[in-house]
């Protein structure tokens, strides 16, 4: 049995005097890859900023697994964030670097995550160099390079082209498989939402005809088999479950 990684209990947010959340409750399992869809501006960003402890909720409480609260995280956002002065492999090692992490320990993790998310041969290449999918690659590697337990990416491909961005799914999954890492995706594509995760949670307001303020309305299991590959699009048990969140998705506004 898997155990809860996270536990969410009766999120609810307000900015100044705007509401934004109100009891949002969710439960991420260990090693589970989780997606969260809803309409532009519902506060997929503002529970994700929650969930990585970056933004104190108004009020509800955040439970982690033991200990697991002290391990760092690791983000990627929409736009890279690189530095641009800094080479992809500096890049790669600043988390090590504020982790005081130096020398032939750190120079082999950060080189171990550029292969792995195929940048070998461009360690000494700087951002401006680099395409919009290599340089989400790298923002990809410098998340993952001290390790997290827990990944939250925040729409990571949205400013990508459909082929790349289908590529960088399936290399995330293909990372996600190779390391115990628990992931929270938020994003636009709902197709995108149903490949890669096994539960796609749906925010939308939390009373009728209104879109604020937004809660948890559905939670649709994907219950798709594992490895999954492009093929998968095709079958109905894909399209049922896109149709599924498209229909809660509507339904929520
Ligand atoms: N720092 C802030 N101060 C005040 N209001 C904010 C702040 N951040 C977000 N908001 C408001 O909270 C609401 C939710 O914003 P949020 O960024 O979470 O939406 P989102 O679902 O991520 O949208 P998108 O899909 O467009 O990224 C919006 O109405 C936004 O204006
Ligand atoms: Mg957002």
């Amino acid at each position: 049995m898997r155990s809860p990684f996270l536990t969410a209990v009766n999120i609810t947010h307000t900015f100044q005097d705007l509401p934004v959340l109100e009891n949002v409750s969710l439960e991420i399992q260990s090693g589970g890859f989780v997606a969260l869809v809803g309409p532009s501006g519902v506060g997929k960003s503002t529970l994700l900023r929650i969930l990585a402890g970056l933004l104190r909720p108004s009020s509800g409480d955040i439970h982690m697994a033991d200990g697991s609260h002290q391990e760092p995280i690791g983000l990627v956002f929409q736009r890279d964030n690189l530095m641009p002065w800094r080479t992809v492999a500096e890049n790669v090692r600043l988390p090590l670097e504020l982790m005081g992490v130096n020398g032939r320990e750190a120079n082999g993790r950060v080189q171990a995550m550029i292969n792995l998310v195929g940048l070998a041969g461009f360690e000494q290449r700087y951002p401006a160099q680099l395409s919009g999918g290599m340089a989400q690659r790298v923002a990809l590697a410098r998340a993952l390079v001290h390790e997290p337990l827990f990944l939250l990416l925040d729409e990571p491909f949205g400013a990508l082209d459909a082929l790349t961005r289908e590529r960088m799914g399936l290399e995330l999954l293909r990372i996600w498989e190779a390391m115990p890492v628990t992931v929270l995706l938020v994003t636009h594509s709902i197709s995108e939402a149903v490949f890669l995760a096994d539960e796609v949670l749906v925010m939308g307001g939390s009373r009728p005809n209104t879109e604020r303020p937004a809660t948890i309305t559905h939670r649709i299991p994907t219950g798709l088999p594992r490895p999954r590959d492009l093929a998968m699009e095709r079958t109905a048990a894909f399209q049922d479950c896109v149709t599924a969140v498209r229909a809660a998705i509507e339904s929520g506004v």
